[in-house]
């Protein structure tokens, strides 16, 4: 069994994330994958599953002790979901390397939305 060797939390406001989303189109081209913004925008309220997703990007980072800033590309950190299954991440080469340097070989996370807000939760093992 794998040693847990880091984990990230990050809370989201849905509505800040929303007016990100309104003031730049760029934006959500630069934080989530084609793949990402095709599920959320699938959704009654696009907003919510966005700013989980922000919010697992930015856990990431907190896990594998990494700041926003430090070279990886939010969108080298994608969270994938097939049908009614749980939530996955799957790394780009800057964040499977940042993974890696942390000792560790596999990233989980879970989300959740309610209130106006989203939180993800990463553990790095
Ligand atoms: C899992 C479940 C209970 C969460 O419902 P909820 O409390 O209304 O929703 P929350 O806001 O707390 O969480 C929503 C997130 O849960 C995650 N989620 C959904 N199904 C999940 C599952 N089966 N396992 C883990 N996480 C799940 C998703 O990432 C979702 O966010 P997203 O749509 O932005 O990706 C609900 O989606 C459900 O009943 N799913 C179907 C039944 C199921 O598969 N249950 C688990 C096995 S018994």
């Amino acid at each position: 069994m794998n040693q847990v060797v880091g984990i990230g939390v990050d809370i989201v406001e849905v509505e800040r994330l929303a007016r990100s989303l309104e003031r730049t189109r760029e934006f959500a081209a630069k934080v989530f994958t084609e793949r990402e913004r095709a599920y959320c925008e699938a959704r009654a309220h696009p907003a919510e599953h966005f700013a989980a997703r922000f919010a697992a990007k930015e856990a990431f980072l907190k896990a594998v002790g990494h700041g926003i800033l430090e070279g990886i590309p939010l969108l080298a950190i994608e969270v994938v979901r097939e049908g009614d299954g749980a939530p996955e991440l799957r790394l780009g080469p800057a964040a499977a390397r940042a993974l890696k340097e942390a000792g560790a070989t596999r990233a989980l996370v879970t989300l959740s939305h309610a209130g106006g807000n989203a939180v993800a939760f990463v553990v790095v093992q």
